[in-house]
């Protein structure tokens, strides 16, 4: 997963995602009088939120488990000039042996742990890396967003001559969409360079991922939009916003 698209991703604009959500999260802290030193960014792609939180004054790291988002990540970090450690491992299982003041995981990368054991697995992780009055935020997708968005055919092509054909399903016995990407990226020599790839992502209700976050230890759990707004009815949302202390 993640092996062919890693060369597209920035590209596709992908990566502005959580770059706009960091924007609207220091925000938040500001209004919280929260001020994080060091950040770990989980399933953390090409890298962008950690070269942002580094280039904002933190000490950030980041991991993943796709080689190849990580050699992006890395070239990216060099390109900015800034040294960030990269961690190649799991975040159902990892142990770094160190704590942070926050920890992020962003566009959906949760929806990709297909069972909620996993979730569960991935949130006993998060909370034994974070410092006492740590945050952990995350954004997923909603089972309204893949039962809706998750369920369609779209082509898509942008001002500069790239295509994107998105063929997505949805398994309403299963909770699960499968979405396949087939992408025509115009080259400067006027050809196309490919991809196609798949993803399926689950999504669960707010009350059972706030339930699986209790569990784990979070006592103060909030729920808001991509602008960290707070929401009264997560479930009738796309994407909802998961602030844990
Ligand atoms: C949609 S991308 C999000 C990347 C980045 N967080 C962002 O906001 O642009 C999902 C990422 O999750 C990573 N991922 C999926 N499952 C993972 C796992 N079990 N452990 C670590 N990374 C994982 C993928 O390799 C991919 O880089």
């Amino acid at each position: 997963m993640y092996e062919k698209i890693a060369k597209f991703y920035d590209r596709l604009g992908w990566s502005q995602f959580p770059l706009k959500l960091w924007d609207q999260m220091e925000n938040y802290f500001k209004q919280e009088n929260f001020h994080p030193s060091n950040h770990l960014d989980i399933a953390c792609g090409t890298g962008v939120l950690s070269i942002k939180a580094v280039t904002e004054g933190l000490l950030s790291e980041g991991l993943d488990f796709s080689i190849d988002m990580l050699e992006f990540a890395r070239e990216n970090a060099k390109s900015k000039n800034v040294d960030i450690n990269f961690y190649h491992e799991d975040m159902r299982n990892f142990n770094l042996n160190k704590k942070y003041d926050l920890i992020t995981c962003t566009y959906d990368a949760i929806n990709h742990l297909l069972t909620i054991d996993e979730w569960k697995q991935t949130f006993t992780q998060v909370k034994n890396h974070l410092n006492n009055n740590g945050m952990f935020i995350f954004d997923c997708n909603t089972q309204k967003a893949l039962k809706e968005r998750w369920n369609s055919i779209q082509i898509n092509k942008d001002s500069k001559g790239n295509y994107m054909i998105q063929k997505a399903i949805h398994y309403e016995d299963k909770g699960i969409s499968t979405a396949s990407f087939t992408v025509f990226f115009k080259e400067e020599n006027g050809l196309f360079d490919s991809f196609e790839d798949t993803f399926t992502e689950i999504a669960f209700s707010s009350t059972e991922v706030i339930n699986l976050l209790r569990e784990v230890g979070f006592e103060e759990i909030s729920i808001t939009d991509t602008n960290f707004n707070r929401i009264d009815h997560p479930d009738e949302e796309y994407r909802n916003v998961y602030i844990c202390k």
